[in-house]
């Protein structure tokens, strides 16, 4: 069993949002620059799609941590859901990519997602929350009423299975967003994991060995499936359409086009303090910067501004006086690094 005490630090990366806040890039950056042990991820399945560029060239992957490309073992954790055949194909694809697939690996107590979650997701759920259909939410139920199959007894995964020993610096990725978290979210349309980074515990460490928490947001919002508080109208704004097409905003998972909205401040300050967010990283800025278009909702105010650098210089003086915590803020324009 893992020796906590081998553990030097830990550093997370989470998502202040709805998902889609360019957590791929930041983590496989951090995982270029940093010299991690272990890259991990805590939870959630294949309903994650994460982007991550190397070597200039793109590559998606829904449920493999990204130090596989960097030769850094990869732990599919223990709050995690496999669905067996999407994993080994996603296996065969960085296989034939060139990426050494020995440093992935799953934890025995992951569970396994099966056809009849599948079903149950499709037929139950898709059409009234827009789940991702990959039957996380039935799985993670099985789960909690001790019906639920473990990864370490499937054996297709045999291969794969973790010996549950970490050490040294450990990075976690995190999948889906604050406002996704089955607690936190705008419950039934959440996902069904702990997506807030204190989940990342369930890993085999305490909180108190955690150095950095990278929180990643956009400079506007978008949402992947229904939500109330991102009502269907919004697809027929002519303005925010714009944002839609030049920020590409389509699921990776999915292929759904996202319902855009402008940055809501107080929420993202809610999720950096509750978080425990000590570097916000704001991405896409350039998407508004080329567009002309430079607002946000604070409350249900929705500011204006004339330049960006306006813009910017008031969501820093916000963050600034409601998260003392948060040591940096980054604003980044580039899709592969920050
Ligand atoms: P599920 O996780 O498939 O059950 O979906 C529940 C809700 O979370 C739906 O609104 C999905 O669109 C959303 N969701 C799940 N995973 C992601 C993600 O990685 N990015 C964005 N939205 C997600
Ligand atoms: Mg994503």
């Amino acid at each position: 069993m893992n020796n906590a005490n081998n553990i030097s630090c830990v550093d997370i990366v989470c998502g202040l949002a709805w998902g889609d806040e360019a957590k791929g890039k930041i983590t496989s950056e951090l995982v270029q620059k940093g010299t991690y042990d272990f890259v991990c991820r805590w939870a959630g399945g294949n309903n994650a799609g994460h982007t991550i560029y190397v070597d200039e060239k793109r590559y998606k992957t829904h449920i493999v941590p990204c130090g596989v490309f960097h030769n850094i073992p990869s732990i599919i954790g223990p709050g995690c859901v496999v669905h067996p055949e999407s994993f080994i194909q996603e296996i065969q694809y960085l296989y034939e990519n060139g990426f050494d697939t020995s440093y992935v690996k799953i934890s025995p107590r992951a569970h396994v997602i099966t056809e009849q979650h599948i079903q149950y997701d499709c037929n139950n759920l898709y059409s009234s929350i827009g789940t991702t259909r990959k039957g996380i939410s039935a799985c993670y139920a099985d789960k909690a009423l001790k019906k639920g199959q473990l990864c370490k007894d499937e054996p297709s995964l045999q291969e794969f299975i973790w010996d549950e020993i970490l050490f040294g610096a450990v990075l976690c990725e995190g999948a889906q967003g604050f406002w996704l978290d089955l607690d936190k979210g705008n419950y039934p349309y959440n996902t069904s994991s702990t997506t807030i980074p204190y989940g990342a515990c369930s890993l085999g460490f305490p909180p108190q060995k955690i150095r950095h928490l990278y929180g990643a947001t956009k400079i506007y919002d978008t949402r992947s499936g229904n939500d109330p508080d991102f009502p269907e109208q919004l697809l027929d704004d002519l303005t925010l359409s714009k944002i839609v097409f030049l920020g590409k905003e389509y699921g990776v998972t999915t292929g759904r086009k996202r319902k855009v909205n402008w940055m809501n401040l107080n929420k993202l300050i809610h999720a950096i303090q509750v978080s425990g967010t000590t570097r916000v990283i704001v991405s896409k800025v350039d998407i508004l910067q080329q567009l002309n278009l430079l607002k946000l909702y604070e409350g249900k105010i929705l500011h204006t501004f004339d330049t960006y650098e306006q813009m910017k210089s008031y969501i820093i003086y916000v963050i600034r006086s409601k998260c003392p915590m948060v040591e940096k803020i980054t604003f980044s324009s580039s899709p592969h690094n920050i």
